[in-house]
């Protein structure tokens, strides 16, 4: 008796066909091979041996979640990115294929399904159908560029209502394997609003992030690092985003602030960004007399923190200012 999460006899592919052949006539070379042991690669084997002669591992003591100095250092390597990410937030696996399998237990039940990229990973059908979980395939489009073709997205969803699968989680690739091109900031946007209608989870695999051939602005480096998914993180922690505009919004000092908020501040040029205004809950701005058009960002943050700090020693009965404070004058 065998689960049919998996067909067990597969046909050969095409591929497969020529490999063989070319294996049994003395002349592949597999570019896949991924055992350094294997491939003819060097390495201090005395070196390794006497690093873990050293280690302290007769002792056994799991740590579940992955040693701590490893998870730490990982923590590390986000904040070199610009990422704060607390380090009790990371969890190791011994493979990408193993968090995909916690993370599809995590968001789906059995018989719900995830939206992957087409073209992308192979192993994303064979890695949900393990899980119980449907495979939908939402396409990539190449026209000079790869991007996502959000009408193909739209079809696979209609699909689904049709067939009355629930989609729980949407996965990118970024950089995606094999067409190495990254998610665009706007369309990890359109992404992200699509998953919150839906309540979908965003599942990013990046393991091939450190790898860009150059810079490139429009582009997503890391998703935890992009402003829409930190923003849709903090208004689920109950934090508000205040974004600061140079006019058409509430001065500062009358804006309540004494809750948990996110203040949003711009480069002094161009200011912030439109769609991260639209994401906003309020537009704050500093009063400022005559015809400023713009405020150096240090000198607004600066300002704003201490209108914070005022306002809620206000509120805690911290200081005699308490005519002025945002509470009291709330609209
Ligand atoms: C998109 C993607 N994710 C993950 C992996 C690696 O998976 P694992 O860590 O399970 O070997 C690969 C390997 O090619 C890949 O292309």
């Amino acid at each position: 008796m065998r689960s049919t999460r998996l067909p067990w006899d597969p046909p050969e592919n095409a591929l497969a066909a020529v490999a063989r052949a070319a294996a049994a006539a003395g002349a592949l070379i597999d570019l896949t091979a991924s055992n350094p042991t294997e491939v003819g690669l060097t390495y201090p084997a005395a070196g390794i041996a006497a690093a873990l002669a050293r280690a302290p591992i007769s002792r056994y003591e799991p740590a579940p979640l992955g040693l701590p100095s490893a998870r730490a250092a990982v923590a590390a390597d986000y904040a070199r990115a610009g990422v704060a990410v607390d380090s009790e937030q990371i969890v190791l696996t011994a493979s990408s294929s193993e968090s995909y399998g916690f993370l599809f237990k995590l968001c789906c039940n059995p018989g719900d399904a995830v939206l992957v990229p087409e073209p992308s990973y192979p192993l994303f059908e064979y890695l949900a159908r393990l899980e119980g979980v449907v495979p939908l395939g939402y396409r990539l489009a190449f026209d000079g560029v790869w991007h996502v073709d959000f009408a193909g997205l739209d079809e696979t969803l209609a699909e689904a209502r049709r067939t009355g699968l629930r989609p729980r989680a949407l996965v990118v690739v970024n950089p995606n394997n094999p067409t190495g091109s990254f998610l665009k900031r706007e369309e990890l946007a359109r992404l992200s609003a699509v998953c919150d209608r839906l309540e979908m989870a965003i599942i990013s695999d990046e393991v091939f992030a450190p790898y860009p051939f150059g810079p490139d602005p429009t582009r997503v480096p890391l998703v935890a690092a992009n402003e829409t998914i930190c923003i849709a993180q903090l208004r689920g922690a109950g934090v508000r985003i205040l974004a600061t505009t140079v006019r058409d919004a509430q001065p500062a000092n009358l804006a309540d602030m004494t809750d948990p908020v996110a203040l949003l501040i711009g480069n002094e040029g161009n200011g912030v960004a439109e769609d991260l205004i639209a994401k906003s809950d309020a537009k704050i701005t500093i009063p400022c007399p005559g015809p400023v058009e713009s405020l150096n960002a240090a000198m607004a943050a600066t300002v704003l923190l201490y209108e914070v700090a005022r306002q809620r020693a206000a509120a805690s009965g911290g200081t005699k200012d308490r005519q002025t404070n945002g509470r009291g004058a709330r609209r």
